[in-house]
């Protein structure tokens, strides 16, 4: 009897248990159907960002200043030296954003040109994705600073990805133009002050023709292959839509070689009188201290007289027989700055033309001939003769005696 109710006892219990397992796995009594919100796993706290302490790599004697080169303030400024004749440009990278560049580019410059994040392959980097993420971080720089933005640059055949232009369908390219433009432009619309629409269209050693049909003239490039010269007015119709504010530009090397200066001169003629956008033409000025100054102001003589807007944008003065392995005597150094001073007075007295003047980087070993030191600050950033020959120009020249020259 008594063994009878303990069997009993034990297989209610044995019961009860299956049963309360089987409650337990059915998600407690809740509907199947519904999914289960998983609690989620107590997640640790933030971890406090430690105050730095001073290293041997980041201090300077126990203090806090960080190790390197340091921007020590000038107390003059480029920019407001030609307050009253031109814009004065240097490029921008990412660095730009962090000192000793921050500070330099504040002291002395009023507007910037992306050295490369907003070429086509950085703005595009796939088809149909565009990065805005590095431009916007410049534009708030800019925007912060009072410093106007260049847009560099729509068109090129450098840099421009694998798909821009790679096609034999020139409808396809065509719309691969427009997008890539409307979405760039579109989307920084009334925030940059001037596009290089179109940047080294032209190919070196190509005189114009006697019948003057420039377009026989022009580099051999995706775009050219796939559309034909057409692509050109295309781009510059294209940005025109997507801003109409915006300045468009013409970009190209040389531009003080005769025979590529006259290319580009029946160029934008031809394409103006179509009434194509084209607002302004761009000599880079890539030269170096043999630079003749004189074929300089032929070119921009030339091109102000098609009424456009000249800006040279792209300055560096390379020093001829420097050696990479040793900085610039003190006799380079002042050979240097006596051609930017020259460069300088003679842009001067073409104020009405030029719009801006912006320099290809700001110390020598960032530049993209640093082999050249074509820069106007040395890599501690202290000031090369260079920065002071183009405060006072005329100054420094008579200083040097070649005022008369
Ligand atoms: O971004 C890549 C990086 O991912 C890679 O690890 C690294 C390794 O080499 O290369 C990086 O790309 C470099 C890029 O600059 C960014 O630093 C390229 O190799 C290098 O070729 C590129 O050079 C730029 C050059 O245009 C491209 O042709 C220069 O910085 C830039 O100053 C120069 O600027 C041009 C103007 O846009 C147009 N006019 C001529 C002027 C001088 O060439």
């Amino acid at each position: 009897m008594l063994r009878g109710s303990i069997v009993k006892s034990r297989s209610f219990l044995l019961l009860l248990i299956i049963s309360l397992f089987v409650f337990m796995l059915s998600g407690c009594g809740a509907d199947n159907q519904t999914s289960v919100t998983p609690t989620p796993e107590p997640s640790t706290p933030p971890t406090p960002t430690p105050t730095p302490e001073p290293s041997p790599e980041t201090s300077d004697s126990g203090s806090n200043k960080p190790k390197g080169p340091v921007y020590e303030p000038i107390g003059s400024s480029l920019a407001e030296a030609y307050a009253d004749y031109f814009l004065i440009g240097t490029i921008y990278t990412p660095n730009t954003l962090v000192d000793p560049e921050r500070s330099l580019v504040i002291e002395q410059f009023n507007c910037i040109t992306p050295e490369n994040i907003m070429k086509p392959e950085s703005m595009q980097p796939s088809e149909g994705y565009f990065a805005f993420t590095l431009p916007d971080a410049m534009l708030k720089f800019a925007e912060e600073n009072n410093i106007k933005v260049i847009g560099h640059t729509l068109v090129w055949h450098q840099q421009s990805g694998r798909f821009l232009g790679q096609t034999s369908d020139r409808e396809k390219a065509i719309e691969q133009l427009r997008n890539h433009i409307t979405n760039v432009v579109g989307n920084y619309k009334g925030r940059i002050m001037a596009w290089d629409v179109v940047n080294e269209a032209v190919k070196d050693g190509a005189p114009l023709p006697a019948d003057g049909d420039w377009t026989k003239c022009l580099r051999e490039t995706q775009w050219l292959r796939s559309i034909g010269p057409d692509y050109i007015e295309m781009a510059f119709r294209f940005a025109h839509e997507a801003d109409p504010d915006a300045k468009l530009y013409y970009n190209d090397y040389n531009m003080n070689d005769e025979d590529k200066a006259k290319v580009v001169h029946a160029m934008v003629k031809d394409l103006r009188a179509k009434g194509v956008p084209i607002h302004g033409i761009g000599m880079q000025g890539h030269y170096d201290t043999n630079v003749s100054i004189e074929s300089v102001e032929k070119s921009i003589k030339m091109f102000s007289e098609l009424g456009v807007e000249v800006s040279i944008t792209e300055l560096d003065i390379s020093v001829n027989d420097a050696s990479v392995s040793k900085s610039l005597t003190e006799e380079q150094e002042v050979r240097q700055a006596i051609v930017y001073a020259k460069l300088f007075k003679l842009f001067k007295q073409y104020k009405d033309n030029i719009v801006r003047v912006t320099f290809w980087g700001t110390i020598d070993s960032k530049s993209w001939r640093r082999d050249k030191f074509p820069c106007l600050f040395r890599n501690d950033y202290t000031p090369k003769e260079a920065y002071y020959a183009i405060l006072d120009p005329e100054k420094y020249l008579a200083e040097h005696g070649v005022a008369e020259e």
